[in-house]
């Protein structure tokens, strides 16, 4: 069985490793030999441990490694390390390749931004870095969900703009429209099944229509799409979220310095 080492035993780490856990061989790296324990008993899956690195030292050389500790731990946790990873897999939300190659040694660096949804093994995960490694980083990815090649990390900043931060602007979309239907009389609870329902039923229709088709397709003359659409256009939501994404993307930039 293959093997790869995941540095972290947190929500991202603990889906990288649910999606992994069938084809690969796991050894997980933390600080708390309690807390893996209770990871690996969670994943149901035996993996090798690793604990209490920090006071000696936790030896890369050859290995594939994942990392999935949080931006600001990554200083702390690359003083523990030794020798020269294989590859080295980040999910660092704004943490260049420049900095991860000044910290850790590796043959060859990735980083990827997943999202929330990885932990139901659906996530929108965009990967960069050394194109030698990019079948490599795609399989990895693609078993919490898809994945998307970028040529240059300013494109990571941008998909982080849309897929990392989408979750929580769809939430927004979700919740006002469940909002929207309590202030016309429904109950909340049956509001928020329509709304559950629609999102689940719109994930094919998106994969299989360009947007614009599946606007027109719903909207009829003089409507009552026809009619809601116009009051969003009135309410300038679509000037909201293309902004939305453009202070994002500016924002991801600025944390990368
Ligand atoms: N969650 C998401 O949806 C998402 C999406 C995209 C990217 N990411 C990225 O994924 C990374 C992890 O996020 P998360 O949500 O999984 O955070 P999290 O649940 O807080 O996990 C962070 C983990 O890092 C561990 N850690 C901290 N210092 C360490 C060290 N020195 N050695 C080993 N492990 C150490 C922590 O260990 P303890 O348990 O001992 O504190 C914790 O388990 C972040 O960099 C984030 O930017 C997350």
């Amino acid at each position: 069985m293959k093997q790869i080492t995941i540095i972290g035993n947190g929500n991202m780490a603990f889906a990288i490793a649910q999606g992994l856990s069938k084809e690969y061989r796991l050894q997980v790296v933390g600080r708390s030999l309690e807390k893996l324990k209770e990871f690996e008993s969670r994943l149901g899956v035996e993996v090798e441990i690793v604990s209490d690195y920090l006071d000696t030292s936790f030896d890369i050389s050859g290995r594939d490694v994942i990392l999935a500790v949080k931006p600001n731990n990554l200083s702390s946790v690359a003083k523990s390390l030794s020798g020269k990873a294989n590859s080295l897999l980040s999910v660092l939300a704004g943490t260049t390749l420049l900095s991860l190659k000044e910290k850790i040694e590796a043959e060859s660096y990735i980083r990827a931004m997943p999202n929330l949804s990885a932990s139901f093994q659906k996530s929108m995960t965009s990967i960069t870095g050394n194109p030698k490694d990019r079948e490599f980083a795609e399989e990895i990815f693609s078993y919490i969900g898809t994945t998307l090649w970028l040529d240059s990390e300013s494109d990571i900043d941008i998909a982080t703009a849309i897929a990392g931060s989408g979750p929580a602007y769809l939430s927004l979309v979700a919740e006002a429209l469940a909002d929207g239907g309590v202030k016309a009389g429904l109950k909340r609870r049956d509001a928020e099944t329509l709304v559950h329902g629609l999102f689940n039923g719109f994930a094919p229709l998106i994969e299989n229509k360009k947007a614009s088709v599946v606007k027109d397709e719903v909207m009829s003359p003089k409507g009552t799409t026809a009619y809601g659409y116009s009051a969003l256009e009135e309410g300038r939501v679509r000037t909201a979220f293309i902004k939305a994404v453009e202070s994002a993307f500016n924002r991801a930039v600025e944390l990368g310095k």
